[in-house]
């Protein structure tokens, strides 16, 4: 085994309080304050290894080769790694998701904040959470989330902070807090057709309910880090879901418009309230910059909720997960 080599292992989060908007481009810094749930068994593993004969970096997700623009965020963050740690060689990274890329499950998520901590791990750099996170938030703001497990907050940056750079996640409520299920409905194969930081950047630029979705932000998040303390399905439910439309709409209201939402997620959208009105089960959805619907409800209801939403018209399957761990490091194979 080299010296310089790691690896390390991150879920996937879903967000319960979104985050859509920058505060700071340069800084990748969130305009809004966002809450999610870490995870399993949607895993990434990652293996960094520089190489001093390598002529540059090279990045290999599922087996293949990604492509520039892919290779261009590893690349960015090996170089904060590089200089860090006074490195100048060029690094070779594997990366493998448990779970299907084109499942259109967020997967940068947990690639960057896997990729943060073994870049770090083999540069030699100390494990330390907060900095893995904020290095994976400046990749990718949502993969600062899934350093830590089960309920995570990322909190708004106060424009008086000293060290912006280092604006990291933090821990809300370990796993084992509050078992609850979340239900995906996969209603698509193949990648979305406008990514996250497009959309948000535009709907920045040129939706007129931006400056109104970032003001009653907060207090959705608000509303989301208290039920989740009290272990309140309901009050978490009702503020993911205005927050979940908030987002949607004010992106939909964009000019021209992005619009994640297909057919099926509105019969999505429609089976979770019919479940909730008509059968009395506590189960609330979300969705993010994909057409696919992620329901959350009791551990109890999940396979309940799973029958329901894989039987709606236009849903290719279904996949059940539950909080999970933060990020670890990982022993050569
Ligand atoms: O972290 P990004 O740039 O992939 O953006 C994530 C945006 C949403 O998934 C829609 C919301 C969120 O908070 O995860």
């Amino acid at each position: 085994m080299s010296e310089l080599s790691a690896g390390a292992r991150a879920r996937a989060n879903i967000a319960l309080a979104k985050y859509w908007g920058k505060a700071d481009e340069a800084l990748n810094l969130p305009a809004v304050p966002s809450v999610s749930i870490t995870l399993d068994p949607l895993v990434t593993h990652t293996r960094v290894r520089f190489d001093a004969s390598l002529a540059g970096d090279r990045f290999l997700l599922d087996g293949a080769p990604a492509n520039a623009k892919e290779l261009a965020r590893v690349g960015a963050l090996l170089d904060r790694v590089r200089a860090e740690a006074g490195l100048s060689q060029r690094a070779e990274v594997v990366s493998t998701n448990d779970f299907p890329t084109a499942a259109g499950l967020a997967s940068s998520a947990s690639g960057f904040c896997a990729l943060s901590a073994a870049a770090r791990a083999a540069a030699g750099l100390p494990f330390d959470l907060a900095v893995i996170s904020a290095m994976a938030r400046r990749a990718s703001v949502s993969a600062a989330r899934s350093a830590y497990g089960g309920y995570v907050e990322l909190p708004l940056c106060e424009p008086s902070a000293l060290a912006p750079d280092a604006h990291a996640a933090v821990p809300l409520c370990p796993p084992e807090h509050w078992p609850l299920r979340v239900v995906v409905a996969v209603t698509a194969e193949g990648r979305k057709k406008v990514g996250s930081t497009g959309g948000m950047i535009h709907t920045a630029a040129t939706s007129p309910f931006y400056g109104a979705w970032v003001e009653s932000s907060p207090e959705l998040a608000a509303q989301v880090r208290a039920g989740i303390v009290a272990r309140d399905l309901v009050r978490v439910g009702e503020a993911m879901e205005a927050s979940t439309l908030a987002m949607h709409a004010c992106a939909m209201a964009a000019r021209p418009t992005v619009i994640y939402f297909q057919p099926p997620t509105l019969a999505v959208l429609a089976a979770v309230r019919a479940l909730r009105e008509e059968q009395g089960i506590a189960v609330y959805a979300t969705a993010d910059a994909g057409p696919h619907v992620k329901a959350l409800c009791h551990a109890d209801d999940a396979p309940r909720v799973a029958q329901t939403l894989g039987a709606t018209e236009g849903v290719l399957r279904t996949l059940t997960a539950e909080p999970g761990p933060g990020v670890e490091l990982e022993a050569e194979a």
